[in-house]
């Protein structure tokens, strides 16, 4: 049984991301593990002042959720970053909560090349949501995470699913009339 922590960076409430989301975490669940989703609306965390105030081991000095979740963080064997699409990459949400994850850095005195310090060791996903299906829809949200996360943070990744041709917000959800949910499912249902 892994422990994994799904946030949601926004999105409307059962749209299209919060419907991926939902499909995920039942797999996951039907696979015996145990989910926890944490929306970035229901808790406000803004991006980093690059005070470096926590440089190492210092709480940060900003007052919204992020220090009430880095327990959940550190206990999760698993973080899923889930995010419409807004002008082509992750929601500004769900950046300023990457951003954050700058506290949690421990010193490295022997840092891989162009790793400045250690992060804890995490696995993770990407679920992300368009109006477009484009074969560049999803080009900058999967370069970002793979940059930032994979590459620098040196989390582990265990696949994303990158879900276009959603509809716009303009409208009601669409993921429902395409096969995202099933293949969500099925992700969350082998993600170990
Ligand atoms: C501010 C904003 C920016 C968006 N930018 C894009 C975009 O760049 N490309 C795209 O394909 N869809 C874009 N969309 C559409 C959403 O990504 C799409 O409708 C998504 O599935 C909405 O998720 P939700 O139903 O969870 O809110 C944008 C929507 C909003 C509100």
């Amino acid at each position: 049984m892994k422990n994994i922590m799904v946030i949601v960076g926004g999105g409307r409430p059962n749209g299209n991301t919060s419907q991926l989301v939902t499909a995920f975490s039942k797999g996951a669940e039907d696979a015996g593990h145990k989910v926890e989703i944490v929306s970035l609306v229901k808790n406000e965390v803004k991006g980093c002042l690059g005070c470096n105030a926590c440089r190492y081991g210092k709480p940060c000095v900003q007052r919204d959720s992020f220090n009430e979740l880095i327990p959940k963080i550190m206990e999760a064997d698993m973080l899923v970053f889930a995010s419409p699409l807004y002008f082509w990459t992750i929601s500004a949400r769900m950046k300023a909560f990457i951003e954050r994850f700058y506290c949690l850095a421990e010193e490295d005195t022997n840092p891989n090349l162009g790793r400045y310090e250690k992060y804890p060791e995490k696995d993770c996903a990407l679920l992300m949501t368009a109006a477009d299906n484009l074969f560049w829809t999803f080009e900058q949200a999967v370069s970002y995470y793979r940059f930032t996360l994979i590459n620098y943070l040196g989390f582990h990744d265990k696949g994303m699913l990158t879900a276009g041709g959603c509809g716009d917000t303009n409208g009601k959800p669409q993921i429902e009339h395409t096969e995202h949910l099933r293949n969500a499912y099925e992700f969350g249902k082998k993600i170990y």
